[in-house]
């Protein structure tokens, strides 16, 4: 299941961080602002309980967030996506795990990975910028729920048919939210038209 959020600010933002013009500075801000969007929508279901509280005039009936947030970056894009959540969930938990892509085969390789315990039994969200072939997403989903996870979501900035599909068959479960579903991946299984290697363009790096 996924959801594409279409708020204009969300589009706005989307048009600027995709351009080739757009320098790592503003790709890294423009990665930060669209994530806190992405997250405000992944959270709407996200568990509360009822407190009490005085305000100046009178006791108010309100609801606070009432589960542990584990934060997932997937190494290495997914950190410049990891200020914005943590800007909104600053008392979130952070666990990483470390992938990339093969350049021949496109199929992740794993390097690093450290989880807080509150991984089991908290919401767990997987932050990476690139859904492509999905291949990275799901090993970092397989990784969680050895782990113990059992409620997780992801969040990218750009995504494709062929890299949903591939998700929705491994982990039904998971909830994927993004800014875009584009249109297909090319043949060095790139998202088109996409933003380019996200990596590359947030630290100022190329390939
Ligand atoms: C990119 C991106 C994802 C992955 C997406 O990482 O940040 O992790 O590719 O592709 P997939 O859905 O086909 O697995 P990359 O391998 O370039 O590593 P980097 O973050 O270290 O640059
Ligand atoms: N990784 C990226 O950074 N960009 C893509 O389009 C696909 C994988």
């Amino acid at each position: 299941m996924h959801e594409e959020v279409q708020h204009p600010c969300v589009q706005h933002k989307l048009a600027i961080i995709r351009d080739s013009e757009t320098g790592h500075k503003r790709f890294r801000e423009l990665a930060t602002e669209i994530t806190q969007f992405l997250c405000y929508e992944a959270l709407k279901n996200v568990r509360t309980r009822e407190v009490s509280v005085m305000t100046p005039v009178a006791e108010a009936n309100c609801r606070k967030i009432d589960t542990d947030i584990v934060v997932v970056p997937i190494l290495r894009a997914g950190v410049g996506m990891l200020d914005g959540i943590l800007d909104l969930l600053p008392t979130a938990r952070v666990g990483f795990v470390g992938l990339y892509r093969d350049e021949e085969t496109a199929t992740p390789i794993s390097y690093y990975d450290r989880f807080p315990p509150q991984t089991n039994g908290g919401t767990c969200i997987i932050i990476d910028p690139m859904l492509a072939t999905g291949g990275s997403t799901n090993a970092a989903v397989d990784l969680l729920k050895r782990h113990g996870a059992t409620d997780i979501v992801v969040i990218c900035i750009v995504t494709c048919p062929e890299g949903l599909a591939a998700v929705e068959a491994a982990h039904p479960d998971v909830v994927v939210y993004t800014a875009s579903v584009d249109s297909h991946l090319n043949e060095r299984k790139y998202i088109v038209p996409g933003l380019g290697d996200a990596g590359d363009r947030l630290f100022g790096t190329s390939s």
